[in-house]
């Protein structure tokens, strides 16, 4: 039975082709061809799902190394052999090297048929071995999600239980306000374990968005020590050492936040049941030619670098050496998930920077971060703090499918002082705007619906009325950015799980009559 192959003959010369094809039905194909001899037309024909490619050397408009050249570009696997009446040892050779599987002069046509069964057999082991490969880096991939849901689930059942626990208490003495205020407080901060949890897996899955814009880490920093003071007891003191001139670079500033709390609730636990120091540094930095070359992510160059140090136990080099692994961790079970230094260093590579670090046991460590500098202006960047705004009355739109949700967005918005009517359907939600297009000072509504998108919804909003407020909010792996959502004529995307400091301040922000630029 003759075998199908499906060929490109790239060859000018139509007499040449006809001794090619003769040799491959001789040798028991049956091709079914094209003959090119353009680069033009070599590139319409590329992607045909070819089994194999013949080319000539040389041709009036084109070259068969060109052809090679181009068939590489395209990351297609086809084999490629080389056919001419002149090929020397070195061109052989070069065309060899580029990825040509054979070649073959054109007195010797018959050894075509040979050439090409060994090339179509190569060519599919090769592809089998590459096969292989992919379903073993998926099953490492696997198991590594495995070990992560097994490391997870233990602590996740934690806060759960805590949070079912402490919300029954709260029900059976609603009636004592002072103890209440206590049980809902723990409740509080289980779920905001749950949440800074389930940031971290999703920074590590990358399956969190990233912004970067060019900004200073400054306020960033003030922000994140504002909270860590709040959170680490007084037995361990605070340095902060922050310099004006250090450069601006282009960074997530949620994501410079989680690095420095996973940086300080290390220090933390390194310090725990002793006093201590906690120092954070800005600087400007110069790395240098003999410095870069120790380390393989740094160039010769100015950097903004922060440090983050401690004087708790420290570290000896077997701990050192994989501080940085998902999962590693010295905490006691049900403690520590080993997440935060490689969410730490994702991070970092993420903005092209490097994360290094010193640490002796009994004295304790520095931890030194680098962010390439940033040519162009800082936009401010801030990360929540401060009292909550509040409201006057004014009527907001609340939508959300989920009737959870619905319920805690009318509970909340009106403990902010808003009226607040709610919408479990964006057709709703749109009709009730039709129908009376000034009714609302703002419409908050949630991003995925069933029928209309959050983004949709907002987009028929504004045609209804253009200066409309309207925040977007959305899950953690949604792919909208701030950007999009700015240039629709949006105020705001607000990420959830939301709090009721980021919510206030976002509808606050959205009613604030803005600035007028001439
Ligand atoms: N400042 C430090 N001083 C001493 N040891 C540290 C310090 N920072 C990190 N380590 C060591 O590195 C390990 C890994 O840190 P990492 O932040 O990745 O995970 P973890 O703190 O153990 O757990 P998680 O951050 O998920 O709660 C820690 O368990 C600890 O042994
Ligand atoms: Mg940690």
């Amino acid at each position: 039975m003759p075998r199908p192959l499906k060929v490109l003959l790239v060859e000018d010369n139509p007499a040449d082709t006809e001794l090619a094809l003769r040799e491959l039905r001789r040798a028991g194909f049956e091709p079914e061809w094209r003959r090119v001899d353009t680069e033009a037309a070599f590139l319409e024909h590329l992607h045909d799902g070819l089994d194999l490619i013949l080319s000539d050397y040389q041709m009036p408009q084109f070259s068969g190394l060109r052809a090679l050249e181009l068939l590489k570009q395209s990351r297609l696997e086809v084999p490629f052999i080389l056919v001419s009446g002149t090929i020397g040892e070195e061109t052989a050779v070069a065309a060899m090297k580029q990825g040509a599987a054979d070649y073959l002069l054109k007195d010797r046509l018959a050894r075509l048929g040979p050439a090409v069964s060994q090339a179509l057999e190569s060519s599919r082991l090769h592809a089998e071995h590459r096969n292989l490969e992919e379903q073993f880096r998926q099953a490492q991939k696997m198991e590594a999600i495995g070990t992560l849901a097994g490391g997870i689930a233990h602590d996740f059942n934690n806060i759960l239980c805590a949070i079912v626990g402490y919300t029954e208490l709260g029900q059976l003495i609603v009636k004592e306000p002072p103890k209440a205020r206590e049980y809902f407080g723990a409740i509080l901060q289980a779920t905001r374990r749950a949440t800074d949890l389930v940031r971290q897996i999703l920074t590590f899955s990358r399956q969190q968005p990233q912004e970067r814009l060019p900004i200073q880490l400054q306020p960033v920093m003030i922000e994140t020590l504002k909270l860590l003071r709040a959170t680490i007891p007084s037995t361990i003191e605070f340095d902060t050492s922050l310099a004006t001139d250090a450069p601006t670079v282009l960074a997530d500033a949620t994501q410079i936040h989680q690095i420095l709390m996973n940086l300080g609730t290390n220090a933390w636990y390194a310090m725990q049941d002793r006093t201590g120091w906690l120092q954070m540094k800005l600087e400007k930095h110069v790395v240098d030619e003999t410095y870069a070359a120790t380390h393989p992510r740094l160039r010769p160059g100015i950097y903004a670098r922060m440090a983050v140090s401690d004087t708790g136990c420290g570290m000896d080099q077997a701990t050192l050496q994989r501080i940085f692994e998902p999962f590693f961790t010295t905490k006691p079970p049900g403690e520590g998930t080993g997440l935060g230094l490689a969410v730490v260093h994702g991070i970092m590579n993420d903005h092209d920077g490097a994360v290094t670090v010193h640490s002796q046991p009994g004295t304790g460590t520095i931890f030194h971060l680098y962010f390439p500098a940033h040519a162009g202006e800082a936009t401010a960047a801030t990360v929540e703090q401060g009292p909550v705004p509040r409201g006057h009355g004014e009527r907001v739109l609340f939508v959300d499918d989920e009737e959870v949700l619905v319920h805690l967005g009318r509970n909340a918005l009106a403990e902010l002082g808003y009226e607040v009517e709610v919408a479990m359907e964006p057709a709703a939600a749109l009709a009730m705007v039709q129908a009376d297009p000034l009714r609302f000072a703002l419409v908050l509504t949630d991003q995925t619906m069933p029928g209309m998108t959050g983004f949709d919804l907002a987009n028929q909003l504004l045609q209804i009325r253009p200066e409309l407020p309207i925040i977007l909010m959305t899950g953690y792996s949604a792919s909208l950015t701030s950007a999009q959502v700015k240039a629709a004529g949006i105020c705001q995307l607000l990420r959830k799980p939301t709090t009721l400091h980021s919510l206030g301040t976002a509808v606050h922000a959205a009613l604030s009559p803005k600035p007028i630029h001439g």
